[in-house]
């Protein structure tokens, strides 16, 4: 009998820890061995010049996620994570969201009946939390032991922001419960303030939504965060970071100790204001908050990459199809003014060769730095433990790459549902050819094979990233 179900053979295995060539043995669902010269598998892969990464971990996706307005985006648990997979992603962390109207707990038990019938990889939720009430924050110590580990806010967004006395109730309540905070930090009135000005003089077009959100708006609600989370001695990571002067809020807030964590996302490393400036609405393709900005910002955002300040780099997949219907790009037609646009853009699949090609290939980071900030690190910050590596013990969630294959972009040779890509024509290098799930190959040769359902919940007990410091500005400890 063979010792290993399955083996990949002769590839250079590359994870946040190091880089070398050898095999990697597999048994059920398992790594149980890395090392040169395994005997044989009862299957085996040939990994020569293949680069061998652990599967990505997406800790920021929107899939089948309801709106408040009733409609669903554009990917199911099964299209979504079909995408994940063919691009190399093999965990995704999506949102459980609570709407004004529903109970928290019974919206986070529907999601999660979605994501049992739908999803194809491992999944774990960040719980949406819109209205800070009695009656939610009552839920939430129930919520969080069973395993949701994350509240994320957004400070922005009339249907779901949370004011900042709001924030502040869950700040202190994640800290007395071991939970995690993100948080989409954007100032709000700022923004619907820019919003009326545009929309009386008539500046209602896609590109005219960067108008409304500049760098500032950003900065000042990074900051507001910074000194909530020192005040309460929560740890939080600040979403899908768009600009330096957001990313020097988190880097002074980290230089003076803090347990503050900064993503960035593939559309800002990679998409800029000037491709919202499309005529007949489809400038709307590109609509996302933080807007896109500037190729100088795309290289300020490497620069804390290089530095560990923005230590992940997720999809912030939020897919709606362009079209006319209520809940697409343009519910209004093309003249559909940016302030109805649904916000979000697809990429969950092309992420991580996005990533691969704009970081590695053109000699921005290392393969070690690659695997840090798409596998490793949401692992470690989101506290899932069995993965994010390639090591004996850890889930055998692995992509194999092809790293010199040349590969353009087309929305009609990608998995998701949606009806476009926002990366249309973009030639990129290296694209994952094998993605193994739990030792099971879901994705191989262009051929994706996996049951609906076969996903299992990532609950999350607490770890070492949620413990607070212990360390307050002043003399008084709130939770004493
Ligand atoms: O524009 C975006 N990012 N839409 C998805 C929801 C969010 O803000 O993350
Ligand atoms: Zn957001
Ligand atoms: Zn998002």
């Amino acid at each position: 009998m063979a010792d290993f179900d399955v083996v990949i053979r002769g590839g250079t295995v590359a994870t946040a820890s190091g880089v070398f060539e050898g095999d990697v043995g597999i048994a059920g669902e398992q790594v149980v061995t890395v090392g040169k010269n395994l005997s044989k598998g009862t299957r085996e892969i040939d990994a020569r010049k293949r680069i061998v990464f652990p599967g990505g971990v997406d800790s920021h996706c929107h899939i089948e996620q309801p709106s408040s307005t009733g409609g669903v985006n554009a990917d199911t648990f099964l299209s979504g994570t079909r995408a994940a997979i063919c691009g190399g992603t093999t965990s995704v962390i999506c949102f459980a969201p609570q709407f004004k109207s529903t109970h928290i707990t019974t919206s986070t038990a529907d999601y999660h009946a979605r994501a049992e019938r739908g999803a194809t990889c491992d999944y774990s939720f960040h719980l949406i939390v819109n209205r800070a009430d009695k009656e939610t924050l009552d839920a939430l110590p129930t919520l969080i032991a069973q395993g949701h580990r994350t509240i994320k806010v957004f400070m922005t967004y009339p249907s779901n922001r949370v004011d900042d006395t709001g924030l502040l109730n869950l700040m202190a309540l994640a800290r007395k419960n071991q939970a995690f905070m993100v948080i989409h930090a954007e100032h709000h009135d700022m923004i619907m303030w820019m919003m009326e000005q545009l929309t009386a003089k008539g500046l209602t077009e896609a590109k005219h939504h960067c108008w409304s959100k500049p760098p500032v708006v950003e900065r000042e609600a990074v900051h507001r965060v910074a000194a909530m989370a020192e005040l309460m001695d929560q740890p939080v990571q600040i979403f899908h970071v768009t600009c330096g002067e957001a990313a020097e809020e988190i880097r002074r807030a980290q230089a003076r100790g803090l347990k503050i964590w900064g993503e960035t996302c593939t559309q800002y490393l990679t998409l800029t204001s000037d491709d919202l400036d499309k005529p007949n609405g489809e400038g709307a393709k590109w609509v996302c908050s933080p807007a896109p900005r500037s190729t100088e910002e795309h290289d300020k955002l490497w620069g804390y990459i290089k530095s560990g300040v923005l230590d992940i780099v997720s999809s912030d997949h939020a897919p709606s199809n362009f079209g006319e219907n209520e809940g697409e790009k343009l519910p209004d037609g093309p003249n559909t003014p940016f302030t109805r646009m649904p916000n979000g853009v697809p990429g969950l699949e092309t992420r991580l060769p996005i990533l691969f090609s704009k970081g590695v290939v053109e000699g921005r980071i290392d393969l070690e730095t690659f695997a840090a900030i798409s596998s490793r690190n949401p692992a470690r910050l989101f506290g899932l433990k069995n993965k994010g590596d390639i090591a004996p013990g850890k889930d055998a969630d692995i992509a194999i790459w092809d790293p010199d294959v040349k590969v353009t972009i087309k929305q009609e040779n990608l998995h998701h549902d949606v009806n476009y890509t926002p990366y249309e024509g973009m030639t990129v290098t290296g694209w994952p050819t094998t993605t193994l799930s739990r030792g099971e190959v879901l994705w191989d040769d262009g051929e994706f094979k996996a049951t609906p359902g076969r996903g299992r919940f990532l609950a999350r007990d607490p770890y070492e990233f949620i413990k607070p410091r212990g360390i307050f500005p002043g003399p008084f400890n709130p939770f004493e």
